[in-house]
């Protein structure tokens, strides 16, 4: 059975926990510096392993040693917004924590494909990568399924449509520069500029832009879980299955789309070693100018982190 550590026992990490676990992915350990958190959720999910009678186990720990030889490790320990914050807020609290974590799950598991979810999501990827310095194949970020998610449900609420049918792209920074492509973005193959017209569209992107500042609005405590947890489950699927599924991921771009060493969410093709290909789309001229300014939004991103 392949083995997953999810770090951080918040509601991000245990939901995902939750879905890999339900879905018989892989075996779970969750790591938390909490003592009893990580111990406290695991045990109750393996109560529900007798309801729902998957057979994989879950486990909690505070001591990295028990994640030793874990196949994916996901980060997702780190403090969340509140309403009125920006993902870009947290930089400087989480850039400790993401310090503090790589490192430990590095050693237990030198040849684990990482999956980041700390925000600021794009710079704290990027932190990972070079304090890591796993290869960055084996290192990405979890942001772009999410988005991407999202501008499917608003495209799903518009035209009244099924998830099913939905094929959605929102890419770039997942954080205040975001991009969607609704030309890219389909309902049973046709792209939605032809199904709806510009306002509509405008507001769909707009929908999925605001969605994560939404539901922290909604919530008021903390921001959203059960979509981030479906989404790093999605991405753990496709690397433990070997799927060579392309979806929105946040990767190293090296060149790609006219952009320089830099992590941001773009279409990515996952597999077992972990990212086998940025896949280039045929932008217009429009388009491939807002990626890079997203682009840029990141590097501002990352002169900030270069002050702390
Ligand atoms: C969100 C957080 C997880 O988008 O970044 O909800």
């Amino acid at each position: 059975m392949p083995k997953v550590t999810i770090v951080g026992a918040g509601n991000v990490g245990a939901t995902a926990a939750h879905i890999i676990a339900s879905k018989n992915l892989a075996d779970v350990v969750l790591v938390d510096v909490a003592e009893g958190l990580p111990q406290g959720k695991a045990l109750d999910m393996m109560h529900m392993r007798s309801v729902e009678k998957f057979t994989v186990r879950v486990t909690g720990t505070n001591d990295y040693a028990d994640t030793r030889d874990s196949d994916v490790v996901v980060i997702t320990a780190g403090i969340a917004r509140k309403p009125g914050m920006t993902r870009e807020d947290l930089l400087g609290v989480n850039a400790g924590i993401m310090r503090s974590v790589i490192g430990a799950a590095l050693e237990a598991s030198p040849d684990a494909v990482f999956v980041c979810v700390t925000n600021p999501l794009d710079v704290m990827t990027t932190l990972a990568y070079r304090e890591s310095g796993v290869p960055a194949n084996r290192l990405m970020g979890m942001g772009g399924v999410l988005d991407s998610a999202r501008l499917s449900f608003a495209v799903c609420e518009q035209l009244g449509c099924e998830p099913a049918d939905v094929e959605a792209w929102a890419v770039g920074a997942h954080g205040e520069g975001m991009v969607c492509w609704p030309r890219f973005t389909t309902v049973k193959g046709t792209p939605i500029t032809e199904l709806m017209d510009e306002e509509a569209v405008a507001a769909c992107v707009q929908r999925c832009v605001k969605g994560g500042a939404e539901v922290v609005g909604l919530l008021k405590t903390g921001s959203a879980y059960y979509a981030p947890g479906a989404s790093i489950a999605k991405m753990v699927e496709a690397i433990l299955g070997d799927t060579h599924e392309v979806m929105s991921v946040c990767a190293h771009i090296d060149g790609q789309y006219g952009i320089e060493d830099l992590y941001m969410n773009v279409p990515t093709r996952l597999g077992r070693s972990g990212v086998e290909e940025i896949v280039e789309f045929d932008l217009d001229a429009a388009e491939l100018a807002a990626l890079q300014a997203s682009a840029e939004s990141v590097r501002a991103g990352l002169a900030n982190l270069a002050d702390l």
